[in-house]
């Protein structure tokens, strides 16, 4: 043996100075030294441990040898070796090195239960004799290596229900077999249950987990090549999943980039996938995320041409743009087994155009047409009428499968469909559906434009009146000028001076101070009082109210203006008065005209056509 690494020397003077039995653990198994029930290997920096187990409330006689987290207390096993071989009598128990290397697990009686199988490299001595040790690593792998180094077998070759990160899960079968996580069978038991979860052997594009032979929940369908992450909020990392080749195959592994987190992904016993994080201050393992959840991302759950929208609130299913459930009641329940179906019959060739459905998780049953730019790949779906739907990625790198392109192409239902919340950023979904109909199309256009015309037709019609009102008022005005400057200009004796001008004073005496005995009576424009000049003279005095809206010189000018047009049939004005706020039209005053010839003479008039 060489140096020691200064972390087993550390473990070893710890261990020494706590005497504690477990601790004189080693992380090797060594030819001469069968790991025997009650002792265990413990990885060099203490994450993981080997050994005889025996899981709680198992009836106390099934023991199994198996890697667990060696400080975390439950839920901690990640590998079994004779899960369906359980050890009923461990007292004598071993799991030795034999000298032709190979790993075997003998019960007490000496039969073998479990066995490794190793077979020798070819690249190796010709030599049966090869023995070298076995090792718990740090990551978790439990791997026998010749006494060169050369790796003869490994734990993480052999997967049972749990993927650690630096574990490459095989997603192809070319020459060596696809690999798949097995369940539990009840939280309890070890031996295989009925569902796995690995890659499509169809398509090593995307993975499955699987109830016997049964989809019964799908993964997003690999956008990239290099890395597909997804940031983790509840852990502030993200969670990555990468696919690489070696020699033949193709893997998938999982990671977390630069984190001291324990993080597993396990096939659990209940049919869930989950990635589990532990959570060392709780104490527990936190899911990061469990599939299938919520229901409707079951396989298939939404039927064809439905999909899961777990944009929702509550993920409901709902049918793809253009579809409608096939039958009405399963969509109270937000399920449509029987999916959905077109609203209208497809029509083949230029009556079709493409639907862009974002953040999708594309349907299953696709197509992997190689080598396609986008544009090709969308013209291979185009150019033919039974292709329903077509989706495309950059995968960034040629170095998996010497193509860097993916196009996908479905050529009848599209089943499994998702939207939002997953693993994988979801993509672009293009499916195939009818151009409108030109009634359609303008019933459309209707829709959109109609109101946006009203509402501009509203404001224009405002603008108008508006309009309208100013040049009316402002042609009045004008009109009114004219006249009354033609008037002024055509009277010598009606100038502006000379007009009869009466003073306040003289109007509030003849009318006793505006008296309600003297007032005839009142109309929109104010009231009318009878009165008495100094000269005997009998007036009646219109008492503009106040607030007319009307400038001292209007008013003036008007007065004039009506002095001017004064007619037979109308009262005869005398003068006017204006006094501050007041301003008074003085009329000859004739007992028999009714009082409507005074309230509604012409100046009323005038002033109800300037306001
Ligand atoms: C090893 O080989 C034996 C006999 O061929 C077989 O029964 C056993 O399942 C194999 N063990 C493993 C772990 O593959
Ligand atoms: C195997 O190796 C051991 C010691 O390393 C040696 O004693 C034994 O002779 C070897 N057996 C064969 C068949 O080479
Ligand atoms: C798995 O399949 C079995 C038998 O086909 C069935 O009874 C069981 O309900 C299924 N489990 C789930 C979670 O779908
Ligand atoms: C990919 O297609 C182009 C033409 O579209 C062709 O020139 C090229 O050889 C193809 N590459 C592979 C690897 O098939
Ligand atoms: C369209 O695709 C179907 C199914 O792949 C195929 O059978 C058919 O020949 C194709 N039609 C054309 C015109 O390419
Ligand atoms: C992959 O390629 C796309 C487009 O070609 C690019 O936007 C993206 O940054 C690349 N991703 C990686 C991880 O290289």
């Amino acid at each position: 043996m060489g140096f020691l690494p200064i972390h087993r020397i550390i473990t070893l003077a710890f261990c020494a100075a706590s005497l504690l039995p477990s601790c004189a653990s080693d992380s090797r198994l060594l030819p001469n030294k069968p790991l025997t029930f009650g002792s265990k290997l413990i990885s060099d920096d203490g994450t993981f441990a080997l050994g005889f187990f025996s899981p709680s409330n198992s009836g106390g006689n099934h023991y199994y040898v198996g890697i667990w987290y060696n400080s975390i207390p439950k839920d901690n096993v990640v590998w079994v070796a004779n899960r369906a071989a359980p050890v009923t009598d461990p007292s004598s128990a071993t799991l030795a090195l034999t000298d032709r290397s190979n790993l075997v697990l003998s019960n007490t009686d000496g039969q073998p239960l479990w066995m490794a199988n190793v077979s020798a490299p070819g690249n190796l001595p010709s030599s049966e004799n090869v023995t070298g040790e076995a090792t718990l690593d740090n990551t978790g792998n439990f791997v026998l290596r010749t006494s060169e180094g050369a790796v003869l077998w490994q734990s993480f070759d052999h997967p049972t229900d749990t993927l650690l990160p630096g574990m490459n899960l095989r997603v192809t079968h070319n020459r060596l077999e696809l690999q798949r996580l097995i369940s539990w069978k009840g939280p309890q038991d070890p031996s295989p249950g009925s569902f796995s979860y690995g890659a499509d052997p169809y398509q090593f594009l995307q993975r499955f987990a699987l109830n016997g032979s049964r989809p019964y929940w799908r993964s997003p369908v690999l956008t990239n090549y290099l890395m597909v992450g997804s940031y983790m909020e509840s852990i502030k990392s993200t969670i990555f999943f990468t696919v690489r080749r070696i020699e033949d195959e193709i893997y998938m592994a999982f990671g977390m980039p630069g984190s001291s987190s324990t993080v597993k992904i396990k096939m659990d016993y209940s049919g869930k996938i989950k990635i589990l994080v532990w959570n060392s201050k709780m104490l527990e393992w936190n899911d990061l995320q469990v599939a299938p959840e919520p229901e409707c991302n079951t396989y298939g759950y939404c039927g064809a041409f439905g999909f899961c929208d777990n944009t929702e609130p509550v993920p409901i299913c709902k049918c793809l743009d253009g579809f409608e459930p096939i039958s009405k009641e399963d969509g109270s329940n937000g399920r449509f087994p029987k999916g959905c179906r077109r609203k209208e019959e497809l029509r083949c060739g230029r009556e079709n155009r493409f639907l862009t459905l974002t953040a999708m998780k594309i349907p299953d049953k696709f197509v992997y047409v190689k080598n396609r730019s986008f544009e090709e790949c969308s013209a291979e779906c185009t150019s033919n009428c039974s292709c329903t739907a077509y989706a495309y990625a950059n995968m960034n790198t040629t170095a998996i499968n010497g193509d860097d392109t993916r196009c996908l192409i479905w050529m009848g239902d599209l089943i499994d469909t998702g939207k939002g919340k997953l693993i994988g950023t979801g993509e672009n979904l293009y499916i195939r559906v009818n151009r409108l109909s030109d009634k359609k199309r303008w019933g459309n256009i209707l829709k959109i434009t109609l109101p946006v015309v009203s509402s501009l037709l509203v404001l224009i019609c405002m603008w108008l009146v508006w309009i309208c009102n100013c040049q009316a008022k402002q042609r009045n005005k004008k009109i009114w000028k004219n006249m009354i400057s033609g008037a002024l200009s055509n009277s010598g004796e009606l100038e502006d001076g000379k007009f009869p001008f009466f003073s306040f004073r003289e109007i509030v005496l003849a009318t006793n101070n505006f008296s309600s005995s003297n007032m005839l009576g009142h109309g929109g424009f104010g009231n009318v009082y009878k009165g008495t000049l100094e000269r005997g003279k009998k007036i009646a005095v219109k008492r503009l109210s106040k607030g007319s809206g009307q400038g001292t010189l209007e008013f003036r000018n008007e007065a004039v203006l009506i002095a001017k047009l004064q007619h037979r049939n109308l009262v005869k004005l005398l003068g006017f008065c204006i006094h501050g706020d007041e301003k008074l039209l003085i009329y000859e005053y004739l007992p028999n005209k009714s009082l409507d010839a005074f309230l509604f003479s012409m100046f009323s008039f005038c002033l109800a056509n300037f306001q």
